[in-house]
């Protein structure tokens, strides 16, 4: 590879820039171009029908832009564009857009195709770039305004005659420099002075001035400058929308479209999941849970990616990466156990109305439809915390750290067979079978507790044996009891044990309501007992017998 190849794209000087010290406090105007700009660079261009079930997928959002097609480059586009007007399916607060090249025949057609509609917005563009002035249209500076100038007149003339015949119609026009990033700023600012000076627009009735960034060569940060320089020298900057378009050629459309809104643009224009020429348009989900995740309202509504991922990828045929930011399958998942152990602190601390403040999660995963059971995933990378983190969110099991640590080696052994993610229910059903919990190897028929002279005394009936012991508590008076009967001594390290409430849990008794987990050391073993029942004291009772008898 030879880099002497390239060349830097000339920025312009800005020594005084003021968008690094900015920050954003509310969303942009936003403006879809799924059904135009994504539906061009398809193998296979959406149909009617996939352009319609779209459609009604953006509305959902919260569009209220939406650019449709271009009407005059064929006839689903134009299809389309009489579909949505004729069966009046475009909402009362919502703006379709078309796009069109400054032709005059082009934007004839393009205003038929525009008959009857309430409100549209006429997006017209000519290239201004370096590169296509010189080796596309051999033409000079001064002939590309002249298109530009020719367009909008052209623009603005169909639209008085539509509206004489439609009055009910209202025009919103919007001129594109086509390549502005390849373009040298003070010239695009020239082309769109000129070309507002046709539309001669007002504060009241702004025109729309798009900025595109059609293919990626800059850094996001001279992107940034190229939006500064040509908002602060353009004249008359309150009667125009300053919008923004970027593509992903360097992975950097949405940090470009970002920085070009602290730069002071005030719409942006993009897809969702990024689909476009390319290494597509700029993905809206992306920059608006950007936004959302910083405590501002987007302004659209992507809460359900289960819903609307596939309605995207059935008319894309393009599939969504795993990784992909805020609704990949996998981005809420952790697998590394230091990753699981954090994530299962900060949740057990995080209060329901305190804000967000979770070790690598950067929203809570309920605020785009996921479960907290699809966050860790158990695989042979976890170690003790995901495992404990699934038992206690799934099943209610909420295991101290020394049962978490003997019940690791069994989570490991079970992930290494499988090679895989264990399921929730496979790391249930090792939990049951390694403390016998759903068949229980010891039976208690009967116990009875009286209190005698401030202690406790126990009668114990097991498997038809009887058991007499006394302590200061139950657990001391079942040691009592088991050092008569085996004559060994018995010390219990620890004991914890709480009510179950998420599962039927089926074992020692159906429908258990209480689980004891005891650590205890006898014969010069350290054990762990872990038991259900109906009952906490014949939890305790059992969980204690059953680490006896491990
Ligand atoms: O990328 C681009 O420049 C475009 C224009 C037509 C706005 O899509
Ligand atoms: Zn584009």
């Amino acid at each position: 590879m030879n880099a002497l190849k390239y060349r830097r794209t000339p920025t312009p000087e800005l020594p005084n820039r003021q968008w690094p010290n900015n920050f954003l406090s509310k969303a942009p105007m936003w403006a879809s171009v799924d059904l135009r700009d994504g539906n061009q660079a398809l193998a296979n261009p959406m149909t009617v029908e996939q352009k319609l079930a779209l459609w009604d997928q953006l509305v959902k959002m919260g569009f209220k832009t939406i650019e449709v097609g271009f009407p005059s480059a064929s006839q689903v586009e134009f299809d389309f564009t009489r579909r949505l007007i004729e069966e009046d399916l475009i909402p009362g607060d919502v703006s379709i857009q078309v796009l069109v090249q400054a032709r005059e025949h082009l934007i004839e057609r393009t205003y038929e195709a525009l008959k009857g509609v309430k409100q549209a917005v006429v997006h017209v563009y000519n290239t201004t770039s370096i590169v296509q002035r010189d080796n596309v249209f051999e033409k000079s500076k001064d002939e590309i305004k002249a298109m530009a100038v020719q367009g909008a007149k052209w623009v603005q003339e169909y639209a008085c005659k539509a509206e004489q015949h439609s009055p009910q119609s209202k025009f919103v026009f919007q001129y594109s420099p086509e390549s502005f990033s390849q373009t040298e700023t003070d010239y695009a600012v020239e082309v769109c002075q000129a070309v507002m000076e046709v539309w001669q627009p007002t504060p009241e009735n702004r025109c729309i001035l798009n900025l595109p960034a059609t293919v990626e060569s800059t850094s996001p940060n001279r992107f940034a400058d190229q939006v500064e320089y040509f908002i602060s020298h353009l004249q008359n900057r309150e009667s125009a929308i300053i919008s923004i378009h970027t593509h992903n050629d360097r992975g950097c459309a949405v940090a470009a479209a970002e920085l070009a809104l602290l730069a002071g643009a005030d719409r942006i224009e993009g897809t969702l999941l990024g689909n476009g020429e390319r290494t597509g348009n700029m993905d809206i989900v992306t920059l608006a849970m950007n936004l959302f995740s910083e405590g501002i309202d987007p302004q659209l509504e992507f809460s359900q990616p289960n819903e609307w991922i596939p309605v995207v990828e059935e008319v894309t045929q393009i599939k969504t990466h795993p990784r992909h930011p805020w609704v990949g399958e996998v981005v809420y998942t952790a697998y590394s156990g230091s990753h699981q152990d954090a994530i299962r602190k900060c949740l057990l601390k995080q209060q329901a109305d305190a804000p967000w403040n979770v070790a690598y999660l950067p929203i809570d995963p309920k605020d785009v439809g996921r479960d907290y059971e699809a966050i860790i995933r158990v695989n042979s990378q976890s170690g003790k915390a995901g495992s404990a983190f699934v038992l206690a969110q799934e099943y209610g099991l909420n295991l101290p750290k020394w049962v978490q640590l003997d019940f690791a080696p069994v989570a490991q052994a079970l992930a290494e067979k499988q090679g895989g993610v264990v399921s929730h229910k496979e790391l249930y059903h090792a939990f049951e079978n390694h403390y016998g919990l759903a068949n229980s190897p010891i039976r208690l028929d009967h116990y009875q507790l009286d209190r005698v002279d401030g202690k406790e005394r126990l009668s114990i009936e097991i498997e038809g044996e009887q058991w007499q012991g006394i302590g200061n508590g139950t657990i001391s008076a079942l040691c009592d009891a088991w050092q008569k009967r085996n004559g060994h001594p018995v010390d219990v390290i620890d004991y914890a044990e709480h009510a179950l409430h998420l599962v039927d849990h089926v074992s020692e008794g159906k429908n258990a309501q209480a689980i004891a987990y005891v650590y205890l050391q006898h014969k010069e073993r350290k054990v762990v007992g872990v038991a259900t029942a109906k009952d906490s004291v014949t939890a305790m009772l059992l969980s204690l017998l059953k680490g006896l008898k491990t």
